[in-house]
């Protein structure tokens, strides 16, 4: 039983699923990828190891890295067409409402991806997706600020080549920072998968109709949406801009502990980590060394140090297991790097893409994989007699 309902083993088995891609101890707060813990990854893996690994079950040797990595950045093109998707949005059109649309739209240019039930074709879909997701997003930022569409380059790579395709001008070389490239690429790793979360459940659910990837993924896209998920880190940004100094936290405090205030301090708290989320360990880390390379003095990350500091240091947070999570220290890095608020979301479904994707082809390839039908707890009207009206 769970909580305060109790299922019967077969309403078990259409809601929950066996995987060998990721495991996380809530109260540990352990996350594996593949048996490889993330602090190990996000220290000495890049993110495309870590996307070979989610689709393969191992990590790669150098060889088998460096011809994933040659495929991956040889499919990193879109459809010139595509880009005609992207005049037809309103210059202010949210970019993850741009995002949602170009993915869905995929379908109709990859014919040859659509039988889902061949493994290779299964994996060359995957591959696409991860290479041309960066594109997508970069292509819906530069609609949304006016600039031209900056075309992939085969000589960067994965994270230096969205750097240049989000801020390269025609009148400009972007100059791209190390140090800024390798932050990046580890916001990728830390949010490549993490088990069945509202969007991975939603493209697995989508996938086991049999519906092609691409529309499984932009149903992943839709999900992740939400502020109560992916869009944390633009919200938890939101609330740090809405506190503004360091004096005004108790107040925020005082209403996230108000039951009848609906506010909630973004970035804090997991459905599942009831304790601290390893991947904020890690983006803490990055955070600070961003901020160090780029000499940014931001007043929010004094504000967000602060903020964690006190929360941390409160009996009701601590009775509620709340502790930062992995979106509460991204949208920092992130508004440092200069990416606005409204593209975190995107960021997050760009590099989530390979872990719901991994799920998606690893649920696809199991024995006697059947179409998930969750069932519910009906609490409507016993069955009563109808009384047609005088029409
Ligand atoms: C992600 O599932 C995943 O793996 C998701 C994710 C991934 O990688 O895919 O990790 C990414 O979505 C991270 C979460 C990002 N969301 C936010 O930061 C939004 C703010 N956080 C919350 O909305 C909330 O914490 C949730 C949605 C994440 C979890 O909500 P729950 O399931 O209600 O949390 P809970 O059951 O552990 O809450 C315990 C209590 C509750 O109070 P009581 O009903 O017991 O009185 O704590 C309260 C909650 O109301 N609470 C908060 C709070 N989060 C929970 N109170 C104030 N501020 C918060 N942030």
């Amino acid at each position: 039983s769970i909580g305060h309902f109790t299922f019967d083993p077969g309403f078990m088995a259409t809601g929950s699923c066996e995987s060998s891609i990721t495991f996380i101890d809530g109260e540990k707060g352990v996350l594996l990828h593949r048996g490889y813990s993330i602090e190990e990854l996000a220290r000495d893996a890049d993110y495309l190891e870590v996307c070979y690994m989610l689709l393969h079950g191992e990590a790669p040797d150098a060889a088998t890295y460096a011809e994933f990595k040659s495929t991956i950045t040889r499919h990193t093109m879109v459809h010139e067409t595509m880009t005609n998707f992207f005049h037809g949005f309103r210059p202010d059109a949210h970019p993850m409402a741009m995002l949602c649309g170009t993915v869905g739209a995929m379908s109709s240019f990859y014919h040859d991806d659509l039988d889902v039930s061949d493994p290779e074709k299964r994996l060359r879909s995957a591959y696409r997706l991860v290479a041309k997701m960066p594109t997508l997003v970069a292509m819906a930022y530069k609609h949304n600020i006016g600039q031209p569409f900056v075309y992939p380059r085969n000589d960067l790579s994965y994270a230096e080549n969205f750097l240049n395709m989000m801020f390269s001008v025609p009148a400009e070389e972007y100059k791209i920072s190390p140090a800024v490239a390798r932050a990046v690429d580890r916001i990728f790793t830390l949010h490549a998968d993490h088990e069945q979360n509202a969007s991975t459940s939603t493209v697995r659910l989508a996938g086991s109709s049999g519906a092609n990837p691409y529309a499984c993924i932009a149903a992943g896209v839709a999900s992740l949406w939400g502020p109560a998920h992916g869009g944390a880190n633009e919200a938890c940004l939101n609330m740090l801009q809405k506190i503004g100094t360091v004096d005004r936290i108790p107040e925020f405090i005082a209403k996230a502990k108000d039951k009848n205030d609906p506010f909630r301090l973004m970035g804090f708290g997991h459905r599942v980590y009831k304790n601290y989320d390893p991947r904020a360990t890690v983006m803490r880390e990055s955070c600070h060394e961003v901020l160090a390379e780029l000499e940014v003095k931001d007043p929010l990350l004094q504000v967000a140090m602060e903020l964690e500091k006190i929360a941390l240091e409160d009996e009701y947070f601590a009775s509620k297991k709340l502790f930062p999570n992995v979106d509460f220290y991204s949208g920092i890095i992130l508004k440092a790097i200069g990416i606005p608020t409204n593209m975190f979301t995107c960021i997050f479904a760009l590099a989530r893409t390979v872990g719901w994707i991994s799920h998606w082809h690893e649920m696809l390839g199991q024995d006697g994989q059947k179409i998930g039908r969750p069932r519910q707890l009906y609490t409507g009207e016993a069955q009563r007699p109808f009384t047609p009206i005088k029409k």
